[in-house]
């Protein structure tokens, strides 16, 4: 062994290619992002979630049969047994809807009938149940933790259309879908993120989608991720209008404060998601009598683009988006998971079907060696 690794640490593993994946391409100097080759935007526009997530899964977008039998199979599986309802009963009411999920899919993995290390094939069929469970574990927390019965899942429902069935007990007009539906798409996958090599490197020790997952959610749910979506929503409601944007923002720089929603390791010239999700924003807020909220948001990213020449993130026009469509703030990054799962499945399978533990090393520079000093003899 060599006295020290000659190998200096790259912080935040910044410029490290950690694998090769076939699942997505980002592509920075270009803004834009390929899902097994699609652009992502025109899948949002062209395709339902559901076809997204069978084409992250399986590599193809899916035939009318086959997507008719995935979402059979997809909707087969929304409803929650009885235990883990009771356990959703007994959450604390303060706790953060992001510890709700993570806690309510590590109870899915004590009730699968088989609890060993998954293999490719078996993470892609359990992906499909988690697709289905997640939403409404995370509409039936939230309704139980404001005091309020859960509403069951409906069979005869999109994903998109089926939460807000389980949220509100309604659905809304066809354009509030299908801008929750796109959000689902921009959302579900976006390479070697920080929550995807989280699943990634649970997964390589042979241990299962269940808890890859689990550790993912607790990945996203920091403000330097999946997080950013909520701290757009408050940091737009402490400005609250327009004219107060420039003057929140220079005191937050002056304050060396990050600006949620702003930034992203990869794109330094623009999100390529941003476009797609600005527009349902402003169409949201159209509908919505959003205007104000819209106008703030603009103010804001045209001061920070002028003072430090940092973009909007997906975060940035989604926070509003979900605020428009009548979702709590503290909903966004739950719904981000409600997306997420998909790729992460995509990732722990591709992972699986060509594994090597993951293992870095590290650049150590604490003290050198010595000896131990017994206790009576340590001063
Ligand atoms: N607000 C203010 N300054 C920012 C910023 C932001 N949102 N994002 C980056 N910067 C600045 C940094 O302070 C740093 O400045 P410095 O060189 O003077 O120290 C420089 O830009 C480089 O940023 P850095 O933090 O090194 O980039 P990163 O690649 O490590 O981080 C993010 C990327 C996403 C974590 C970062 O942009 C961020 O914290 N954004 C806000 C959170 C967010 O929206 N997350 C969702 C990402 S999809």
């Amino acid at each position: 062994m060599p006295d020290s690794v000659p190998y200096k640490a790259k912080k935040g593993l910044d410029g490290v290619v950690f694998d090769t994946t076939e699942v997505s391409h980002v592509v920075p100097a270009e803004k834009s992002l390929f899902y097994r080759g699609y652009p992502v935007h025109e899948l949002a526009e062209q395709c339902r979630f559901e076809e997204v997530a069978y084409l992250l899964l399986r590599g193809e977008l899916p035939t009318a049969a086959q997507l008719s039998e995935f979402s059979q199979q997809e909707r087969a599986q929304r409803g929650l047994s009885d235990a883990l309802l009771e356990v959703l009963e007994r959450f604390p009411a303060q706790g953060h809807p992001m510890d709700a999920v993570r806690t309510g899919v590590s109870f899915l993995g004590m009730e699968e009938s088989f609890a060993g290390a998954d293999d490719s094939e078996s993470a892609l069929r359990k992906g499909v149940g988690l697709l289905a469970k997640i939403p409404t574990i995370i509409a039936a927390s939230q309704r139980l933790r404001r005091g309020d019965r859960p509403i069951g899942p409906r069979d005869d429902l999109s994903i998109a259309e089926n939460f807000f069935h389980m949220c509100f007990d309604s659905v809304p007009e066809e354009p509030v879908v299908k801008s929750l539906d796109g959000s689902l798409t921009l959302y579900s996958e976006h390479g070697f993120n920080a929550s995807t090599l989280t699943a990634r490197v649970i997964v390589s020790t042979l241990s299962d989608l269940v808890s890859a997952v689990s550790g993912a959610i607790g990945a996203l749910k920091g403000a330097l991720h999946g997080g950013a979506n909520e701290e757009v929503m408050y940091s737009l409601q402490e400005i609250g209008k327009p004219e107060a944007a420039k003057p929140w923002l220079d005191k937050a720089l002056a304050e060396k404060r990050k600006i949620m929603g702003f930034g992203h390791r990869l794109y330094r010239i623009g999100d390529s998601r941003v476009p797609t999700m600005t527009a349902y924003r402003d169409q949201l807020a159209e509908l919505r009598d959003g205007q104000q909220l819209v106008e703030t948001a603009q103010v804001l990213e045209r001061e920070m683009i002028a003072a430090k020449n940092i973009y909007p993130n997906l975060d940035y026009p989604a926070g509003p988006a979900f605020h428009l469509m009548g979702f709590e703030i503290d909903l966004f990054t739950p719904i981000f998971v409600m997306a997420r799962v998909v790729g992460w499945t995509a990732h722990v399978a591709e992972q699986l079907a060509d594994n090597r533990l993951v293992r870095p090393m590290s650049d150590y520079i604490g003290h050198a060696p010595r000896d131990v000093v017994p206790l009576e003899q340590r001063g």
